[in-house]
């Protein structure tokens, strides 16, 4: 369908990864790995340099997300996917009540599902909705998404729980730049690959004296707990700036630089620049009669993740191959199994504004001609 379509250089972004995940690594932090020399990549992650880095990434998201002093910030292993499990494991005492509105907040709820041992109940609102929250008293563990990928859908407040009820909230495509007060929630975990800037596999998990708690508390009613799920082990390590077992020290690299330039901002700014993202995003679909905003609500519509349908008389799928074939725009495709016409485009701190700007002219102009 777009085939001869030809773009001007002046429109041509300066980067071409607009994916919600993994997302834009600046080049600039792979020349600062690079000049570590042989003095941290290959080296162990029980010695000082590796010791020292981790430090600065722990302190850094604590200054950035402005938490107690007396929280913690716990790095494993596994990605968000693995605290799914980590958390129905070693969090939940009985009942989980999961907040779904798309496939990664779903997905949670299976894995809590799926213990036999714990019950969980899922409060499902439909793809594109947000989610609002009811009576969840009876439930010791509450389970929420801040940024639903899938959808676009960001949670507009936090739910409220009272002392013995634990607050998750999975803020994989969200932390950093979607609004959220840290400090009234219990686990505030994500991936890194995402506004953060860095590879996939590990987690960050920013965990309240409660749900520290709370892990030993549920480490002491004798169930099987793998090793590597264990929250003793994991928040043991990072209390000595470690982790439970060898990290990727270049992932963690990326991270730290990610963080270290975000704070330069802080999190007020960033939420900021991320709102003027949304508001060129969601202004120019609503200015285009063949575009429109698939969250329908304002104060659900993600500053992370947008997600825009296209009239049915043009593929979305088509432009998106012919802007990868070309290296213009990457990973602007719908969720897969969300089955949309639709650009889901991410805004992610390093997706310059610009080339946001950029990337909408061309689309536009690959339609009007
Ligand atoms: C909201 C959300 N939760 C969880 C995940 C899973 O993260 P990971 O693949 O790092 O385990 C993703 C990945 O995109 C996500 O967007």
């Amino acid at each position: 369908m777009f085939e001869n379509f030809n773009i001007p250089a002046e429109l041509i972004p300066s980067d071409p990864r607009f994916g919600c995940g993994p997302s834009l690594i600046p080049m600039s932090y792979v020349e600062s790995l690079l000049a570590t020399g042989p003095h941290l990549l290959g080296t162990s992650h029980r010695q000082d340099a590796f010791k020292k880095m981790f430090k600065e990434i722990q302190d850094g998201l604590k200054k950035y997300f402005e938490v107690p002093a007396d929280y913690e910030v716990v790095i494993g292993n596994g990605g968000a996917t693995f605290l799914f499990d980590m958390i129905g494991l070693g969090i939940v005492k009985e009942k989980a009540v999961h907040y779904t509105c798309g496939e990664f907040s779903n997905k949670w709820f299976k894995s809590s599902d799926s213990i036999p041992w714990i019950s969980a109940e899922e409060r499902a609102f439909d793809y594109g909705q947000g989610v609002s929250y009811s009576n969840h008293k009876e439930f010791d563990l509450v389970a929420v998404t801040l940024n639903e990928t899938s959808t676009g859908v960001q949670i507009d407040e936090l739910p409220s729980v009272n002392d013995d009820q634990i607050l998750a909230i999975d803020a994989t495509s969200g932390a950093g730049q979607v609004p959220c007060d840290v400090s009234k929630t219990d686990i505030f975990f994500f991936s890194p690959q995402k506004v953060f800037a860095s590879e996939g596999g590990i987690f960050v998990a920013i965990m309240s004296p409660k749900a520290i708690k709370r892990s030993e508390e549920v480490a002491k009613l004798g169930r099987y707990i793998p090793e590597i799920m264990s929250w003793k082990q994991a928040i043991e390590n990072c209390r000595k700036n470690s982790t439970y077992n060898t990290p990727s020290i270049t992932s963690l690299f990326f991270l730290n630089e990610q963080v270290k330039e975000m704070n330069k901002l802080g999190y007020k700014k960033c939420q900021e620049l991320a709102q003027k993202k949304a508001d060129l995003l969601y202004g120019w679909a609503k200015e285009k009669s063949y575009l429109s905003a698939y969250v329908t609500e304002d104060k659900f519509k993600s500053t992370a993740v947008a997600t825009i349908d296209i009239d049915d008389k043009y593929s979305a799928d088509d432009l998106c191959k012919v802007l990868l074939d070309k290296r213009i725009a990457y990973g602007i495709d719908a969720y897969r199994k969300l089955g949309r016409n639709q650009f889901r485009i991410s805004m992610f701190h390093n997706i310059k504004i610009e080339d946001l700007e950029k990337l909408t002219k061309i689309i536009s102009k690959a339609i009007e001609g």
